[in-house]
């Protein structure tokens, strides 16, 4: 017999285990202690077999002691480990959730909004003819929204009842900010901040000050897109264009341009698709036309690209722009655009 054994010496055990459970915290811990004290050849295992050695007149005493604190610390051990398994399985621990067999809650998973999820299906149709995706401010420069855009200043798209300008004045008793009305400012900002060839994509938001009904918005979103290189001609428009509406509407589309004006591309061109609900017979979705607008689009304005620096005589290019909730009003048979931002869950769970 090694150690002498007696009462102080339990006492001493038992305040030692005592802070080693509570300084252990997982459940790996808390078995290797109990191997320690209570295992076959654990500390309180070999004291009780070493019990014999003990002089007589105490031997009942400290035999008693032992088994109690053997009790003891089986519970200690055996709450200690509910402890750590309580707060795996219910971590906040705001209710201990004792039955472990109760079902779990249920985690709500969250979806893509249905704009962020057309935004990328229509980037995508354009990504393998090797466009790029990039971004723009939502708070922009007169400058970019309207000047290198060739929308001269008495243009009926600056007043003040269509476009959210916003209240700072500059040096110069102007006001040259606003919020975009349209994804177009990145044609010139990225035309000014690089070198042809370009091929970009920018989807975004843009606002407008103007009442909402079934198809306005006074915020939506909308995908630009623009080509600029040597030698672009209608034909990379139309085939792009072509390309993208089979993608997103079928592959039997067929595809129409009219005649359209916007200052900053001449020849500018409504793009319309043969109704894919009629297939052009004339029904509610078409207006009885047989045709769908989708975007408008047209070759960049001699101007533009003389604004920012190139020379039109070397560069040509294309640009189109599209409403994203149009598109996918269309494609889901969605037919009111407010939908979108009245944060409806029985709506937005659809898509
Ligand atoms: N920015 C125009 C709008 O918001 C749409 C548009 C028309 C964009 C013709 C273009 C384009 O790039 O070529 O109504």
């Amino acid at each position: 017999m090694s150690e002498v054994l007696n009462i102080e010496k339990i006492a001493e055990i038992r305040a030692n285990v005592i802070a080693e459970i509570s300084k252990s915290s997982t459940e790996e811990e808390i078995l290797k202690l109990r191997i320690k004290y209570l295992g076959r050849k654990g500390i309180i295992s070999k004291f009780l077999r070493n019990v014999r050695d003990v002089p007589i007149d105490q031997r009942k005493v400290i035999g008693q002691e032992l088994n109690i604190l053997k009790q003891k610390l089986e519970m200690l051990f055996e709450e200690k480990l509910n402890e750590i398994l309580n707060a795996s399985v219910n971590p906040g621990k705001e209710i201990s959730l004792k039955d472990v067999s109760l079902p779990g809650r249920r985690k709500t998973i969250g979806t893509l909004h249905p704009t962020s999820k057309i935004v990328r299906e229509i980037c995508n149709a354009f990504l393998p003819m090797g466009f790029q995706v990039v971004e723009g401010p939502e708070i922009e420069l007169d400058r970019y929204n309207f000047e290198l855009l060739n929308i001269p200043k008495d243009h009926p798209s600056r007043d003040m009842f269509d476009t959210f300008w916003v209240d700072w004045k500059n040096n110069n008793g102007e006001y040259p900010l606003l919020m975009r009305t349209h994804t177009s400012p990145m044609q010139a900002r990225v035309m000014e901040s690089s070198e042809p060839p370009i091929r970009v994509l920018v989807p975004g938001k843009v606002f407008r000050y103007e009442a909402t009904d079934a198809s306005h918005e006074w915020h939506f979103f909308q995908v630009e897109g623009l080509v600029v290189d040597k030698g672009i001609t209608f034909a990379d428009l139309k085939g792009t264009v072509y390309e993208f509406a089979r993608t997103i509407f079928g592959s039997d589309r067929k595809i129409r341009f009219r005649c359209d004006y916007f200052p900053f591309v001449e020849p500018g061109v409504d793009v319309s698709i043969d109704c894919f609900v009629c297939e052009g017979k004339g029904c509610r979705v078409c207006g009885k036309t047989g045709w769908i607008e989708i975007m408008g689009a047209g070759m960049v304005h001699p101007k533009v690209l003389s604004s920012v620096g190139y020379d039109p005589e070397i560069y040509s290019g294309f640009a189109f722009g599209m409403g994203v909730e149009r598109i996918a009003m269309l494609k889901y048979g969605i037919e009111d655009i407010r939908l979108f931002y009245s944060n409806d869950l029985r709506f937005l769970k659809q898509f």
